[in-house]
């Protein structure tokens, strides 16, 4: 279990999103927060998903790879 005390995690996934664990503030492009509606969030980092900043797994059929 994670509390408000705990830092916050960036781990990337190798062909995949970044999934942030923690309590963070995130926000849109203009300044908007963005409920995640959870404590661990998905963040798309190949550019394809339809639900941007979040990752919906398109990076899996668009092939998408990284060198880690
Ligand atoms: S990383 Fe999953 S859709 Fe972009």
């Amino acid at each position: 279990m994670t509390t408000h005390d705990e830092p916050v995690s960036i781990t990337p996934c190798p062909d995949g999103p970044l999934l942030v664990r923690g309590e963070i503030e995130l926000r849109s492009a203009d300044g908007t927060l963005i409920d995640p509606h959870r404590h661990t969030v998905a963040l798309c980092r190949c550019g394809l998903s339809s639900i941007k900043p979040f990752c919906d797994g398109a990076h899996k059929t668009a092939g998408f790879r990284t060198e880690a």
